[in-house]
């Protein structure tokens, strides 16, 4: 059986710009978004062209330079934002427009000031006004998450009705627990009438850290597309990482749910990223943090410098990473330490290392890591220096 494939539908250029000082300029924006088209995502997000000029420029020049994936513009249910939105579109070879409205009690009555009803019937003409423009529209149900099963379902009957090829259902404020947003997918898959007329799209907020969770949870219910960002960036606690979703696709092949990103690009979209928006990625990050591969204490680095894949479920190569690090720190063993001694040039014996390894020591209480220019020092201060062999 072949695997089902799950569409990327990549937001940094949009939900992931919402990041308080982070603005991109229109040149930064088409780098970026050729290397996303490069990387293999099924759809680019390029921005919200009604917000500003500038956001326009930028999802006009996108969407003359992007080759293969769908260019996608957001739009508030508003027919203005859909002309503009298809005005800067127009050049795109697959252009989307993704048009939407809040569904949960909450934004029909404090944001809208208004009543399921009258959100049905915004649902259905702002659709069917995008649909005169391009042929592939998504709509999204803003807060969706916490939108109840039955009115969600009513709502995603409307947009299909009015031509939706796309059902976006975010978890806009983080709250969803994985077993509940995936129920959501599972309800809508089910009761929805006209369901196989659409792709259900997960797009999940990390407000309590479940944002990978809830959408691998989703995809596993039968929703067809994921919304996320490199590096998880966005408003607030940010989206859905890309990197920890394809991963997860990629390492869980029972699942058979495969994309078509070249995994071997991660790491180095990720670099991108973080350079143009000047925000740095945290040492832990997974997939693509500083420390994602390295290893630091004495027993773990015992057991990769034997076998690798006793404390990594990941190749670095497969994700563009050139190497597992041997971090040498005062928690480091005498394996770690002859290793990194052999990448500089030493062959330690056993008796000659045991004296290394006491220097190291010393050395190491006082310095939070060892670089390779501290094993030069340590081994040539060393009183068996003179007899030790080069590697
Ligand atoms: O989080 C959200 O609900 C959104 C929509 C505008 C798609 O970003
Ligand atoms: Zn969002």
């Amino acid at each position: 059986m072949s695997k089902s494939h799950i569409h990327i539908f990549d937001t940094t250029l949009r939900d992931g710009e919402q990041v308080p000082g982070c603005k991109l300029n229109t040149a930064q924006k088409i780098i970026i978004a050729e290397q996303l088209d490069l990387l293999g995502v099924d759809v680019i997000e390029a921005g919200f062209p009604i917000s500003s000029p500038g956001d326009y420029a930028s999802v006009s020049a996108v969407s003359e330079i992007v080759k293969n994936a769908t260019v996608c513009g957001l739009t508030r249910a508003v027919e203005k934002d859909i002309e503009v939105a298809a005005s800067a579109l127009k050049d795109a070879r697959k252009p989307r427009i993704h048009t939407g409205i809040g569904t949960s009690d909450s934004h029909i009555k404090h944001k809208f000031k208004s009543n399921r009803e009258e959100i049905l019937e915004r649902v259905y003409k702002a659709v069917k006004y995008a649909k005169s423009f391009v042929e592939d529209v998504e709509f999204y149900a803003e807060d969706a998450g916490r939108t109840d099963n039955e009115y969600l379902a009513r709502v995603c009957e409307e947009a299909i009705r009015a031509g939706a090829t796309v059902l976006n259902i975010p978890d806009t404020t983080g709250y969803c627990l994985p077993n509940e947003y995936g129920a959501k997918i599972k309800y809508l898959k089910e009761n929805v009438k006209g369901i196989e007329k659409a792709i259900l799209s997960c797009h999940c907020h990390n407000d309590l850290g479940l944002a990978t969770a809830n959408s691998i949870e989703g995809v596993i219910q039968g929703a067809r597309q994921i919304e996320c960002t490199i590096n998880g960036i966005g408003e607030r606690a940010g989206n859905t990482a890309l990197e920890e979703v394809v991963m997860i696709l990629k390492q869980h092949p029972y699942l058979d749910l495969e994309t078509n990103i070249n995994t071997k690009l991660l790491y180095e979209t990720s670099q991108m990223v973080s350079n143009n928006m000047g925000i740095y990625t945290q040492p832990n990050k997974a997939i693509v943090g500083s420390n994602a591969f390295a290893h630091s204490s004495g027993i773990h680095q015992d057991g990769v410098i034997k076998n690798r894949e006793t404390y990594e479920i990941i190749d670095p190569h497969e994700v563009g990473v050139t190497e597992s690090a041997i971090v040498l720190t005062a928690r480091s063993g005498r394996a770690a330490l002859a290793y990194r001694a052999r990448k500089v040039g030493y062959e330690l014996t056993k008796l000659q290392l045991d004296e290394v390894y006491t220097n190291f020591l010393k050395f190491a209480d006082k310095k939070k890591e060892i670089e390779d220019n501290d094993i030069h020092q340590i081994i040539e201060t060393s009183t068996v220096f003179s007899q030790i062999a080069s590697a």
